[in-house]
């Protein structure tokens, strides 16, 4: 079992704040995500920007996209993404047209899916999904449990790399223990810390206590 990639969710409201969060911490996490609340308000400038602050890093554009999916990827590539994301409502056409454009597709599990859909999508080829719990749910609230995990490892078992996301604290990934996720994307577990740089470490170190 490989050692999961913690990924910063940068939804912040203008790109100013981004980034000034991001070169806290870029040089700690994996992956850097311009995250959807970004993407709608500031989204090429954004991408084009982190990608020039780390040539080296995965980037994803969190699009969430639900059709055009070619012509939005192209977009996300052309500013420097590396990944982006499709909601898992969109139709494989839009899926695949996305993949055609970008490194990777990550299908974003929002409402009603199926595992039927699942393994259409790893049929057209696309092999990332990311598990939320939306933030609205979490505001309802709903908590991390054993219904998501048994949802994880079964995504797993099909062969998706999973990303876990929506809410999360250094305390949730112990109920991850023993499970292959590919990636815990954490947003406000970082950006809202009192200390951005030391919320981001604590999710690192607690990654390889667990898992290393
Ligand atoms: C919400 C998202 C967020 O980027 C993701 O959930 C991480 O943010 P947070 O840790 O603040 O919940 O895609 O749809
Ligand atoms: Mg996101």
């Amino acid at each position: 079992m490989s050692l999961p990639n913690l990924q910063i969710a940068l939804d912040h409201s203008n790109l100013a704040s981004a980034l000034a969060d991001i070169v806290k911490v870029g040089e700690i996490v994996d992956i850097v995500e311009v995250g959807t609340i970004l993407c709608l308000q500031a989204g090429e400038e954004a991408i084009r920007c982190i990608r020039a602050l780390y040539p080296e890093k995965l980037v994803v554009a969190d699009t969430k996209c639900a059709d055009a999916g070619g012509t939005v990827a192209k977009n996300c590539a052309d500013a420097g993404a590396d990944w982006m994301t499709v909601i898992c409502c969109a139709t494989i056409p839009t899926m695949k047209a996305a993949a055609a454009e970008v490194k990777e597709v990550q299908v974003e599990l929002y409402g009603d899916w199926t595992y039927e859909q699942a393994q259409k999508w790893l049929d057209a080829g696309i092999s990332q999904a990311i598990y939320h719990q939306s933030r609205d749910a979490l505001l309802a609230g709903e908590t991390w449990g054993e219904k998501d995990l048994s949802k994880v490892k079964t995504l797993i078992d099909m062969g998706f790399r999973v990303s876990v996301t929506g809410g999360l604290d250094v305390e949730t990934l112990e109920l991850f223990k023993g499970v292959d996720v590919y990636t815990f994307i954490t947003g406000r577990g970082i950006t809202s810390a009192y200390d951005p740089q030391v919320a981001a470490q604590a999710f690192k170190d607690e990654i390889k206590c667990i898992w290393g």
